[in-house]
């Protein structure tokens, strides 16, 4: 008998068990190949005998001595899966020489420190970055400095030019104190000091530093997302609707907008997303015309108000970005229905368009005429030439690791991820009948481009209002648990 054939069925049940219970791995991060590869792609369209420059994000304080959790930018994400702050990345077109060294990129990490690191958790430092990141050549944060690399040998010297609120005064070789020494380097306090067009340092560093087309090099790569990515950001939309349902069967007209914020938390945390990659914005009523409001502090969404919930999950660094808009007594009213079906049918005809060869513009354009329309006909515009402003925002928007993320926003591709996201916003007071005041849609759905069309990768979410009215009606194991009751 052979066991191990007996055995594989059984430990395969197992598996496919576990998964389910889990319904992700926790392991799939991107892996070193992913960004080495990302590197190469960016060394293949930079400038000749050039070299581009990454830093880390910064760590921003909270107060005293507590600062935000870290996030790292994600362009020093994306070519390194580096996720500490106070590093820098140099990529260079060629092949460097260094006595024997040769070398095509650098990174300058932060360093090992015992006594930080009983308080925030290990540090990869150098050896850490070679062995699971797979840099060659890896050096400490503080040896940047005295580094002898002569930036004057470049054409051109990519980088994104700085914010000025980098400052960590605890750590001496900070995110601060590399920008600082770059700076030095390059000469580049020369461009803000002086402007004699017949100094000769001053038009030298002018032609060499280029502060602008990093943006769009970075761009035509993270625009378009690999198998990997996709992966990932799969996952992290998937989670995100799912949330969006949860809270449809919980939703009842005592929850406050925090209460709905945080059903939302709690299933994506459940499901292994890390945080949220924006702000939740959850309004009802009236807040809900305010496009990015995140005090969500109103204590209780009341009768017949609309909730609006723009909510998105982030999954290893990748953010969905779903909302959906509901009835918080689980049944539109007639005024919020005939509103929620425009944008409903300015969404859809969107989702249609976006195809191979489309773009952002066209379908921006074909929302806005189904909502002019939709508007004219009940009356709260005079006609659909009209201006007004119930329809202030673009319809779509890349996905990624940023939310907003860099495109070159050009025509749709295969394998992008965009959003489509049309809205009409009636605030208080709005030049319309008052019937219509505090009401507030967006739809935001996140498609993806493939060669046999859109695919809403978001429709996990009830989308019409039907659906959401009957998935309103189902049961909620998040209602099920009392808490105690605090003075
Ligand atoms: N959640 C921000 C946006 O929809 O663009
Ligand atoms: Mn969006
Ligand atoms: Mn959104």
């Amino acid at each position: 008998m052979n066991f191990r054939k007996l055995l594989f069925p059984i430990f395969s049940l197992f598996l496919l068990n576990v998964l389910a219970q889990n319904n992700y791995l926790p392991e799939d991060y991107l892996t070193k190949e992913f960004h080495k590869d990302r590197r190469e792609k960016l060394r293949k369209i930079l400038p000749k005998n050039s070299v581009a420059v990454f830093f880390a994000n910064a760590v921003r304080n909270r107060a005293n001595d507590v600062d935000f959790v870290y996030h790292q930018d994600p362009n020093f994400y994306y070519l390194t899966g580096y996720k500490e702050p106070h590093a820098l990345l140099l990529v260079f077109k060629d092949v460097q020489t260094i006595g024997n060294k040769k070398y095509n990129e650098l990174i300058f990490v932060q360093e090992r420190n015992e006594l930080a690191e009983i308080w925030t958790g290990k540090r990869l430092g150098i050896e850490g970055v070679q062995d699971e990141l797979g840099f060659r050549i890896v050096y400490n944060g503080s040896e940047f400095l005295s580094y002898d690399i002569d930036f004057s040998k470049f054409d051109k010297i990519l980088f994104k030019n700085f914010k000025n609120d980098v400052r960590d005064t605890t750590n001496e070789a900070d995110l601060f104190s590399l920008i600082e020494s770059f700076k030095s380097k390059v000469s580049f306090d020369l461009l803000t000091i002086t402007n004699t067009t017949n100094d000769k340092i001053y038009n030298e560093t002018k032609r060499r530093i280029d502060t602008k087309s990093l943006y769009s090099l970075m761009a035509s790569l993270r625009e378009i997302k690999t198998s990997d990515e996709l992966v990932l950001l799969k996952k992290a939309i998937e989670i995100s609707a799912v949330g969006q349902l949860e809270i449809m069967k919980a939703m009842h007209p005592n929850m406050s907008e925090t209460e709905v914020q945080g059903v939302h938390e709690f299933v994506y945390k459940k499901y292994g997303a890390e945080y949220e990659g924006y702000p939740s914005i959850v309004g009802a009523g009236n807040n809900g015309c305010i496009l990015h409001y995140v005090d969500n502090n109103k204590t209780i969404t009341g009768d017949n108000n609309l909730i609006l919930m723009d909510l998105g999950a982030e999954y290893h660094g990748y953010t969905a970005d779903v909302t959906r808009t509901i009835p918080s007594n689980g049944k539109f009213t007639m005024e919020q229905k005939l509103i929620y079906d425009i944008v409903y049918e300015a969404q859809e005809a969107s989702i249609l368009k976006t195809k191979i060869g489309g773009n952002f513009i066209k379908n921006h354009q074909l929302t806005q005429k189904i909502i002019n329309k939709g508007l004219s006909e009940l009356g709260i515009i005079n006609s659909e030439d009209s201006p007004h402003t119930y329809y202030p925002h673009g319809s779509s928007h890349h996905i990624g690791l940023d939310v907003h993320d860099l495109g070159t926003y050009e025509t749709f591709k295969e394998n992008m991820v965009i959003t489509v996201e049309p809205g009409i916003y009636i605030p208080e007071g709005s030049p319309c009948d008052e019937k219509w005041w505090g009401i507030a849609v967006r739809i935001e759905d996140d498609i993806l481009v493939t060669k046999k069309g859109p695919v809403n990768l978001s429709a996990i979410a009830p989308r019409t209002s039907e659906e959401i009215e009957d998935a309103m009606k189902l049961p909620s194991v998040l209602n099920d648990f009392n808490l105690p009751k605090l003075d």
